[in-house]
Parts: C-alpha cells; structure tokens; sequence
C-alpha cells in the first residue's frame, strides 16, 4: 500500500503475515492454511479492520496481510485509512460479505491485491496467499536513476505493411541499446501484433488481462506482466485469440501508457490505424509520432490525412515522416520529390528496402536496427532514434509537422496523379 516510508519502522521486522479477522469461524479457516504456508497461526488477530488500522499505525507493516471487512460500514473509506498506516510494498487481502463488482474493482483501484467472498473454501485461501507472497516477492523494477523527461513515440503506419512495427521494434531497441533509456514496448495491434515475435518472444496474457481488468494495472502490473528482451527493454504484446473480439473503452491503453511512463525512460507505443481512429485520446501525451510510409500514391492520401488528423488532435507531438521499404533500384511507384510536393513537407528519414536484411533479422529473432549493424538500413534508424530522443528535450511547439495550407485532399492527390505518368500509361 502507500502510506509513506518511515525509517522508524524498518523492513527488518516485517512480519511475512498478519491477519485480522472479525469472527471464530473465519480464524478457524484461516489458520490450516497460515501454517501450511509456513508462517505463525498466533499472527491471525481478532478485531477486523479497526483493528488492523490501529495496529499498523504503530508497528511496521507485514509483507502479506489479510483483513476482514465484514464490519465496515464502508468498506472503500476503511480500505483508504488503511492505506495511509501500510507500508509501500505490503500485499493486501480482503475478504467480506458483499458481493458487488463494483466494490471490487474500487477495492483493487485503491491497491488491494484481491478481495475474497465470505465463506471461502481453503483453496480459494490457499491461493490468494500464495499469489500474495509472489507478487510480494516479483523483483521490483528498478527506478530510473537519472530524471530525464519521459519519451512516447507512437509509430503509425500509413498503410498496412509499410513497416511500422519494425520501426518501432527498431526503435524501441536502440532507445535501449544506443541511448541507455529503460523502455517499454507497447504493442496495440492486440489480435496480430508482431512486437514480441520480433524479439523472439512470447507474449504472454499481460496484455489481454490489461484490457479484460483495466482496474487491475498498477506499477505491480506492469512489472509482472511485461516481457523483458534485454536489461533495456521490455515489451507488453499480444496474440489475442482471434475467435474473441477485444472490446475496450480505450481505459486500459491509456492507462498501460501512465504506468509505464512512471516506470521507463521512454515509450514506444506501435499504434495500428485503426486504434487512431477508436482511440484518439492515446495520442494525447504522445511527445513524437512518426509516421512510416511507402512511397505510394495510397499512402501519400493518408499521409496528407494523418498529418491533418495530427494537427487537429496531437498538436503537441513533433511528427516525422519516415519512407521506408524504398527500393533502391528500380522506379520507385512515386519519386521522393514528387511524393514530397503531394504531402507538402519533406520525408525526414529514408529507410532503404533490404529484404536481406529482413530475412536475416526474421531469422535471428532480432530487430532490423541491430541484425544489421552497419548497414544503411540499420544507420538510418540510428538517425530517427537519435532524433526522436533529441526531440524530447526540446519544446512541444517545436513541431514541424502539421500538414499546410488549404488545398483541398483531393486538389492534392489530383496534382499528384498528374505527375505519375508511368502509372498513366498502365
Ligand atoms: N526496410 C525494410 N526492408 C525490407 N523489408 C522490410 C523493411 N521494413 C519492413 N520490412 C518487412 O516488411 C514486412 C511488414 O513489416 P511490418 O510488420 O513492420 O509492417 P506493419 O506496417 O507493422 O504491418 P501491419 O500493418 O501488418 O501491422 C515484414 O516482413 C518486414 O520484415
Ligand atoms: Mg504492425
């Protein structure tokens, strides 16, 4: 729980359990499984949780402690009086006799580990204890040591299959790598997302749980739920069973991205269209997008619609273009001067078409940037990540990207069909 450290009452004598309860009967069930866990039966109190408050306020914290709820008026007052007399760090239980999901969820947003129902059987006991001392004892992530502002980069791609998760896994590992910032890898594509089979990971149910409990994500979430791929980098991805679809108010995501902006140095979060569309207030602490695309006439459309979306809904965020998979032989399907004149501002960085490359990092299990040392693939995302992270540091209105002028999308996009006469003879 939270209450503030003091030094008084040191973790030296924490005890590893403390229970109290209201009534004999729930004693009587609590201490089989007390013992058979291998902590002291005399630790099971009477007096609830006045008496748990009373206690605490005077002696330092248990590592796992149990409270019984079932004489409180109210329950969620109580639970926060508690919370100003526990220690950080301390995994709490409750138990009562009202069953309402709403309690629940409430009990949990204020930090409670689980709340059992009154009468429990000794499994549903033995279970919560057990998860108790291990979420207790999951290694705590490490604080950033030095404060340097928190970095979100949300990737988007223009069209599907541009590339957008692989920059963003390129990304996301050099910000660890090459700049030596903590990071974590949001992956929202929750049914397809390739940012943990990138890294040669599973992604494990982080995610899906995230989106099925949003009241559950706290620091302690994050922690036990991301995947690490190095001491750098961690990465929360899903497989999502593709039978079931994932509804969510968009509660989760945003809140997956508080807690690790809490918790990492920076954020790269690869962003699918369509979450743009259905969530657009995930962009609303987003420091850098960029915007990966082909160059294609569809995707100089979209360009020109992103950067306008951009400017009316992030307008905080510096936004950089980023032409990747561009052959470098052969006629490219647009040139970069004509695609440049089509979406009225440069393309910032040129990612070369490497398919090479891209078999050999799909082999290894390893991001483009780094299956590539060396190769101009690979220097080019040096240059975006050395840009983003700059970009950090200097002010929001820096931004240079916001699409200009009042030519009409379509005035645009006519202008640049007539500059593709290749396409023309077809
Ligand atoms: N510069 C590049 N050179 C060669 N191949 C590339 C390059 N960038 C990406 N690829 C390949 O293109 C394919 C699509 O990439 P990726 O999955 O990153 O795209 P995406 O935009 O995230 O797609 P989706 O819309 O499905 O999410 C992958 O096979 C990837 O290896
Ligand atoms: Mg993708």
């Amino acid at each position: 729980m939270n209450a503030p450290w003091t030094p008084g009452r040191g973790s030296s004598t924490r005890e590893p359990f403390v229970a109290f309860v209201c009534d004999d009967a729930t004693a009587d069930q609590v201490r089989p499984i007390v013992v058979e866990l291998g902590w002291a039966a005399d630790k099971v109190n009477k007096g609830g949780l006045r008496n748990a408050v009373q206690t605490l306020s005077v002696s330092a914290s248990p590592n796992v402690l149990f409270v019984d709820l079932s004489e409180s008026g109210d329950p969620l007052n109580d639970i926060n009086s508690l919370a100003e007399v526990c220690e950080p760090g301390t995994v709490v239980i409750a138990a009562g006799q009202v069953n309402d999901v709403r309690l629940y969820r409430d009990l949990v947003a204020s930090g409670i580990q689980d709340y059992l129902l009154k009468p429990f059987n000794p499994d549903q006991l033995r279970e919560a204890f057990s998860q108790a001392q291990a979420v207790f004892n999951a290694p705590k992530h490490s604080e950033a040591a030095v404060e340097r502002p928190h970095l979100t980069t949300a990737i988007v791609g223009v069209r599907s299959g541009a590339g957008a998760s692989t920059v963003a896994t390129s990304l996301a590992w050099l910000f660890g790598e090459k700049h030596g910032r903590s990071t974590a890898m949001l992956d929202l594509d929750i049914h397809f997302g390739t940012g943990a089979l990138a890294l040669d990971l599973e992604p494990g149910r982080g995610l899906t749980d995230a989106i099925e409990n949003p009241s559950r994500i706290d620091g302690l979430f994050i922690e036990r739920a991301m995947v690490r791929a190095n001491d750098k980098l961690a990465v929360l991805s899903a497989e999502a069973p593709i039978h079931q679809a994932m509804l969510s108010d968009g509660s989760a995501f945003f809140q997956l991205q508080e807690e690790m902006k809490s918790a990492f140095e920076c954020t790269v979060v690869d962003l699918p269209r369509n979450m743009l569309v259905q969530h657009p207030h995930l962009m609303s602490d987003v420091q850098a997008t960029v915007l990966v695309t082909e160059m294609t006439l569809a995707a100089a459309r979209d360009v020109i619609r992103l950067l306008a979306w951009l400017k009316s809904n992030a307008p905080q965020s510096a936004v950089f273009v980023v032409a990747n998979r561009v052959p470098t032989a052969g006629i490219p399907e647009i040139s970069r001067k004509d695609f440049e004149a089509s979406i009225e501002r440069k393309v910032d960085f040129v990612i070369p078409l490497d398919q090479k490359l891209a078999a050999q990092a799909a082999k290894l299990g390893k991001p483009l940037a780094e299956a590539g040392k060396g190769a101009k693939t690979s220097q080019a995302f040096l240059a975006l990540a050395s840009r983003l992270v700059s970009a950090a540091e200097e002010s929001a209105d820096d931004t240079a990207a916001a699409a200009s002028g009042n030519k009409s999308l379509l005035g645009r996009l006519g202008g640049l069909k007539a500059m593709m006469p290749s396409k023309a003879k077809k």
